[in-house]
Formats: structure tokens, C-alpha cells, sequence
């Protein structure tokens, strides 16, 4: 069996891009979850926030999350907000390797400052909702099995980092 690889993280600390090149890699399905739920809904995830609200939101996220981990071999990249239901956690975990991307918010702040597609940042003062946000959610990722700090990190780098990790964990890990 090759386990689920679950890419989490607070927006912003690369999920996306490093989900794709380990997927490319390891010739592992990339699923991107915010895409499968744009797919699916046929809206962006900025429209679906502001017409359908965050908790319906969420509860899509949770049912595309259910629905995909029914098969193996797919690296995942996960919406920064995942970790707020203790049942995605549980799905995560009990599916595959969790990999927590953690960044310090400096850095966050400057990936995201010049973006627009962020709801949750969509505010009058953009920093300290991000500030806010942050705070809140910085012990939520701690239930990986793997965490990987990645400010001023190359991606070649964070890839090997990732990879040997995940080697060490299946080492010792009977799935
Ligand atoms: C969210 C993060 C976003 C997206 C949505 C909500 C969050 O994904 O799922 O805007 O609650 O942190 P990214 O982490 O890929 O930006």
C-alpha cells in the first residue's frame, strides 16, 4: 500500500506548489482540495464564502476530504482551514502521512500581502486579520506526524527534507 500524503498548513506556507513537485516526483494523483471543491461547486472559493458562507464551506471541504481518501497513492494539498474540524484531523491521520508546512507569520505576510484571493483576509485591515488568524490556529497543526519549518527554505530543499522524512516514517510504520 502507498499511504495518502496530507500536505497541512496555514495559508500561504506552500502546500500547493510543494504538493505538485512531490506528486511529479513520487508519480503519486495530486489533489488539491480548494480546486476539487471549486470543480465540483462550479464557483470560486472566494464566491462560495461570500454566497454560501464559511460553515457550508467547510462542511464541502469535509465531504470531499471523505470522499477522496477512499483511494491511495494521492499527495494532497489542504486549505489552510482544514485543521478546524477534529474530524478531518481524524480522517487525515488515520489515511495516511500528515506533513505540517509551518512558516513564521513574517513570512505568511509576505506571500499573501499582495494577493486578493484569500476571503478569510478580505478585510479593511488584511495584516491584523492574518495576526489574528494565525494566533489562533498556530497549535493546530501540531498533530502531524511530520512538521518541516520552511522560511527561507529553497523548494529543492524542502522537497529532500519532505521526502527523507517520509522515508524515515514508512521505515517505521507498518501501514
Ligand atoms: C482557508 C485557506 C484557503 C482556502 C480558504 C480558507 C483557511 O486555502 O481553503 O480560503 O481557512 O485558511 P489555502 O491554505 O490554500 O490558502
Amino acid at each position: 500500500m502507498k499511504p495518502n500524503i496530507f500536505l497541512i498548513g496555514f495559508m500561504g506556507t506552500g502546500k500547493t506548489t510543494l504538493g505538485q513537485i512531490l506528486a511529479d516526483q513520487t508519480g503519486m494523483t495530486f489533489i488539491d482540495m480548494d480546486a476539487q471543491i471549486e470543480e465540483r461547486t462550479g464557483k470560486t472559493i472566494a464566491d462560495i464564502f461570500k454566497e454560501d458562507g464559511e460553515t457550508w464551506f467547510r462542511k464541502k471541504e469535509t465531504e470531499v476530504l471523505a470522499e477522496s481518501i477512499i483511494q491511495e497513492n494521492q499527495v494532497f494539498s489542504t486549505g489552510g482551514g482544514i485543521v478546524l474540524r477534529p474530524r478531518n484531523k481524524e480522517l487525515m491521520k488515520n489515511n495516511g502521512i500528515v506533513i505540517a508546512l509551518k512558516a513564521n507569520i513574517n513570512t505568511i505576510w509576505e506571500r499573501l500581502k499582495n494577493t486578493s484571493n484569500r476571503p478569510l483576509l478580505n478585510s479593511q485591515n488584511p495584516k491584523e486579520a492574518l495576526q489574528i488568524l494565525y494566533q489562533q490556529r498556530i497549535d493546530l497543526y501540531d498533530f502531524a506526524h511530520i512538521s518541516i519549518q520552511v522560511d527561507g527554505r529553497s523548494q529543492a530543499e524542502l522537497i529532500k527534507e519532505i521526502t527523507a522524512k517520509i522515508s524515515l516514517f514508512n521505515s517505521a510504520h507498518i501501514w
